[in-house]
């Protein structure tokens, strides 16, 4: 692995570059990325926003956001609550979280019928953009429209993507997805990258993956591989970032290097 340079300080911030992280297949590591690679940003001063945009909440419990009670993405995006600020919840460990629950799962149906529905989250994302250099979007497990709103939002984005034998299924139907919002909301936007996951570096099967992987996407492949390990559930029982709860541990310093690869690569400032 390469060593990507130190990321130099920004002295001003914002607008926020926006990145969807996105795949439909569940478990491959959305969620954990988007919380660590977004800690670990944030450990190189960039001023950092994680929006949860799946109804299981699974990044707001991960940062140990309760969401009970209280607005959400949800709000903002039925236009209920209009002002984005004021749903955003600074965590402990400095990330700001614009949360979600379970409400969120009938917005997809209840903007069927609204007026410019796809871009309901990139509305509620300009209000706050000047205030961050970074937003990451954790999309759930689905090409709904849902993630039409992130992808149509974002600037960018990032396919985690688990080594294991069936991880390329569904990819080509995701870039297919990608392609047509960029023919028909949002020309601007690209494909920061495939970021591999959960990577077993003993078996044989993970680095055949890891090949196939590298001949279909190319350079658009991470060089950074965050590996396997029980670091990363344990991390989210302790509702931390993996850079807090194991600092040192290899599976931070990976999210580390993918934050400098990421910012080399000019996919974030
Ligand atoms: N590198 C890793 N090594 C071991 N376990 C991991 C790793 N990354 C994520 N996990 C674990 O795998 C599970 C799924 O990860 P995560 O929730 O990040 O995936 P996801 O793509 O967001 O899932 P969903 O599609 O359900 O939203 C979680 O229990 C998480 O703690
Ligand atoms: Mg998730």
């Amino acid at each position: 692995m390469s060593d990507f340079p130190e990321p130099q300080p920004l002295s001003t911030h914002g607008p926020a570059r926006i990145i969807a992280l996105c795949n439909q297949k569940g478990g491959v590591g959305k969620t954990t990325t988007s919380v660590n690679l977004g800690a670990a940003l944030q450990e190189y001063g960039r001023r950092v926003l994680l929006v949860d945009f799946d109804p299981q909440g699974a990044l707001s419990a991960a940062l140990g956001v309760q969401t009970l009670d209280g607005p959400t993405v949800y709000e903002l995006l039925m236009g209920t609550v209009r002002d984005t600020a004021s749903v955003i919840v600074h965590t402990e460990s400095g990330l700001d979280v614009l949360p979600a629950n379970i409400d969120l799962s009938a917005a997809e149906l209840q903007l069927v019928n609204e007026v410019a529905r796809e871009q309901a989250l990139s509305r509620a994302l300009r209000q706050v953009s000047g205030d961050y250099d970074v937003i990451l979007v954790d999309c759930q497990p689905s090409l709904g429209l849902l993630a039409i709103n992130a992808l149509t939002a974002a600037h960018g984005v990032l396919i985690p993507l688990e080594a294991e034998y069936f991880a390329l299924r569904g990819v080509a139907l995701l870039v297919e997805t990608i392609e047509k919002v960029q023919d028909r909301l949002n020309p601007s936007l690209e494909l920061d990258g495939i970021v591999t996951t959960m990577f077993d570096s003993r078996t044989l099967h993970a680095r055949e993956v890891l090949e196939r992987v590298r001949e279909a996407f190319g350079d658009k492949v991470f060089e950074t591989i965050i590996p396997r390990t029980v670091k990363f559930p344990d991390a989210t029982v302790a509702a931390k970032p993996i850079t807090e709860f194991a600092s040192t541990h290899v599976a931070a310093q990976t999210y580390r290097s993918l934050a400098r690869e990421l910012i080399s690569r000019g996919g974030a400032p």
